[in-house]
């Protein structure tokens, strides 16, 4: 595996990949890599020859106050995970090479509407970071897909948005979410949670399948059905910033004809903020 951080650099290996008729698949993450990152890699080679991986702690996207200086930065741990994996290329920048003029003078992507509910309440300017950062990327990339995990799945939302409203010729593809056993999906984050919390956080996902079941028996009830979940998390000790029913295309309410529904939830742990979601065919 090739480990860059200049762009002139990167840009050589590229070119020599197009030449020779090779597609790039890309997967941008924020290292201290785990299994559900690593997946991502193992779908990114079923849709290319060659796989990209950027590892690149974003400063624009954290709000003040959370956890940018405290991130955890494993690179050395992220670097061995990714050889297991066969990625081709890490690209690891800096932040000038990013943002040239600097974080505070760099031009901003912005996805309205869509960034405007659940995170993008919760996490002020954070998908505009999120998107500032990826389109970056993707223009000093050039990759023909880009693999984002469905754990996220508002951001991988935002992200197809941009790549069609912007006619970017990128083929967007979202990965499952890996789990632990006790069904709490894997997450850097999750390393913030004391022993304690560790063995309450799985009730996130489980009041996830509790709405999804219910809807997949016939409850239409969703109001009621999102405050029982908020109920339930609460009682658990959580401090919940949503459980919401949507349409799973596109975040909108669902109405009668909708048969793709997202049940997507946010909450405070301790010091941990965990999101989830489960798609639900109706
Ligand atoms: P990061 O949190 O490092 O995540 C990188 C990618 O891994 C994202 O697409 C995320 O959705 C995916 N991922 C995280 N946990 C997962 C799990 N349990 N199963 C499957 N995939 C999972 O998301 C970001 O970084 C950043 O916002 C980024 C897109 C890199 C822009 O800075």
């Amino acid at each position: 595996m090739q480990v860059v951080s200049g762009r002139n650099e990167l840009r050589e290996i590229l070119d020599e990949w197009r030449h020779a008729g090779e597609h790039v698949a890309l997967v941008p993450t924020m290292g201290n890599l785990h299994e559900g990152h690593l997946s991502l890699m193992t779908l990114a080679r079923e849709h290319a020859e060659r796989v990209v991986v950027t590892i690149f702690v974003n400063p624009t996207q954290f709000a003040e106050g959370e956890d940018f200086s405290t991130y955890p930065r494993t690179l050395e741990r992220d670097k061995r995970h990714l050889k297991r994996v066969k990625a081709d290329l890490l690209f690891i920048p800096d932040v000038e090479t990013i943002y040239p003029f600097g974080t505070d003078a760099a031009t901003s992507v912005t996805v309205p509407v869509l960034t405007e509910e659940f995170c993008g309440v919760a996490r002020p300017g954070h998908f505009d970071g999120v998107t500032s950062v990826v389109s970056r990327l993707f223009s000093i990339i050039r990759p023909d897909v880009a693999i984002f995990g469905e754990k996220d799945y508002q951001q991988q939302l935002v992200i197809r948005r941009m790549v069609e409203d912007m006619h970017l010729s990128i083929k967007v593809v979202s990965g499952p979410t890996l789990r632990e056993d006790d069904g709490l999906a894997l997450s850097s984050r999750n390393q913030y949670l004391t022993d304690d919390e560790r063995t309450i956080a799985p009730t996130l996902y489980a009041t996830l399948r509790e709405i999804g079941d219910a809807l997949q028996a016939g409850n239409d009830d969703h109001g009621g059905l999102e405050t029982s979940g908020m109920e339930r998390l609460t009682g658990s000790g959580f401090h919940v910033e949503y459980v919401s029913i949507r349409r799973a295309e596109n975040l909108a309410l669902p109405d009668r004809e909708t048969d793709r529904l997202v049940v997507l939830a946010a909450a405070r742990l301790g010091k941990a903020r965990l999101i989830d979601n489960i798609v639900v065919e109706i």
